[in-house]
């Protein structure tokens, strides 16, 4: 029988030796790839979601194409990569203190390269450059196939930085090399970016318009998993339930509840999980989905942020309290044994104390199995920077 109600926790990190700084979670790349001493090394390092996790497995890949082997101690390496997450600005304090270590390489070794990527790279741009001056490298969250012509740049002795924003890119033909696998679980990406503006979240800003993977790419990734001895995929995006698909000459579209039918049917045994669910977009076509499949696990995140209305108003939810309880109900009606986590924001602008305490009864009232709590943190250029006063103290956000 298959254990569905065990839930994972998304800011974990998947690696052998995981290791947490302020709270924030990294992990380094494993070598996969044969260490041969002719060849260039480079070394990865992720911050942040899952995504960010998938997508070094993407930028990997592409580093084998070109030539390089993974080393997971830095001090080897001739390229130093760091994927980096902006979602907080805790997060972001992590990387630049990283950035400082990796001095240390220059030192030992000058010819070594230091890169940026991700959702940092993209919010900062060509002042990452100014502001590091160790940093040789900047790529945005979908630049990654450019790397070997950056890192070529750099070589030469110039900056290189592309931090262009795709409406398009999906990574769909990469084949990801599984960093720090435990040959048991994977991660497949089936879309980019968010089209959703919650006022609190610079992610629309870091990674771009929405775009859905062409599902016969995440089906052919999934079943080679399943072929090679994984027993559980989880299938990520921003927002999963907006996932839609169309082929050119084909009137069908393929949905998140259809894209999700296609993968728990490639083998029974093979667990399926998904992430992240805007309580909006879930449908009950996707909740039957996955009451019909048993390997589909009865497990959904489904962040509420917040308990009150008003809060959730400002922060451009596009639901109420009501309305998000109703959806709740919904999930135990047609999947009662379902488990369901969420993420919460203490102390987001303007909040008050019983606006707090109306948050802390939607916890009761969701049974939820497991929450993330972050106290608000204000991101520069988001609708809640420029519209809503940060002014709940430090010491009330964080309970103190
Ligand atoms: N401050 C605190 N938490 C945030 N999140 C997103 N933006 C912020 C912010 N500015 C949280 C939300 C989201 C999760 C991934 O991170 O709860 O669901
Ligand atoms: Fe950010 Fe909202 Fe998009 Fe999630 S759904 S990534 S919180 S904007």
């Amino acid at each position: 029988m298959l254990d569905n109600k065990t839930s994972t926790t998304r800011e974990t990190s998947t690696a052998k030796d995981p290791y947490s700084f302020n709270g924030e979670t990294i992990a380094t790349a494993a070598p996969k790839i044969g260490d041969q001493a002719e060849t260039r090394k480079f070394y990865i390092e992720s911050y942040g979601c899952q995504m960010n996790f998938s997508d070094s497995e993407i930028v990997a890949s592409i580093l084998h194409d070109a030539s390089y082997t993974s080393t997971s101690d830095f001090l080897k390496a001739d390229l130093i990569l760091i994927n980096t997450c902006s979602i907080r600005e805790k997060a972001e304090e992590t990387v630049r203190k990283r950035l400082k270590t990796f001095k240390q390489v220059k030192k030992a070794n000058p010819g070594a390269l230091v890169g940026v990527l991700g959702c940092m790279a993209e919010r900062l741009k060509a002042q990452f450059l100014e502001e590091e001056k160790l940093v040789d490298i900047v790529v945005g969250p979908d630049a990654y196939r450019d790397l070997p012509r950056l890192i070529a740049t750099a070589e030469d002795g110039d900056k290189g930085i592309n931090v262009f924003l795709s409406r398009e890119e999906t990574y769909a033909d990469i084949s990801p090399v599984r960093l720090d696998s435990n040959g048991v679980t994977a991660f497949i990406s089936i879309m980019r970016g968010c089209d959703n503006m919650c006022s609190f979240c610079v992610v629309p800003f870091t990674r771009g318009r929405e775009r859905s993977r062409d599902p016969y790419s995440i089906v052919a990734e999934a079943n080679e998993l399943s072929g090679s001895g994984y027993r559980e995929v989880t299938l990520l995006g921003q927002n999963v339930d907006s996932y839609k698909w169309q082929h050119p000459e084909e009137k069908d579209i393929v949905n998140f509840a259809k894209l999700l039918a296609m993968v728990a049917k490639i083998n029974p045994q093979l667990r399926v999980r998904f992430s992240t669910s805007h309580p909006k977009d879930i449908t009950d076509e996707v909740l039957h989905t996955i009451a019909k499949y048993p390997n589909i696990c009865n497990y959904i995140h489904l962040p509420v942020q917040s308990g009150s209305s008003r809060v959730l108003e400002i922060m451009n939810r596009t639901y109420d309290s009501a309305w998000y309880k109703s959806k709740v109900q919904r999930i135990y009606e047609i999947i009662p044994d379902c488990a369901i986590s969420s993420d919460i924001i203490a102390g987001f602008c303007t909040e008050t104390e019983d606006e707090h305490q109306e948050t802390l009864k939607m916890l009761r009232y969701a049974n939820y199995s497991m929450s993330y709590m972050f106290m608000y943190s204000e991101r520069p250029g988001t609708l809640a920077a420029k519209r809503y006063d940060d002014d709940v103290p430090e010491g009330v956000k964080n309970g103190d």
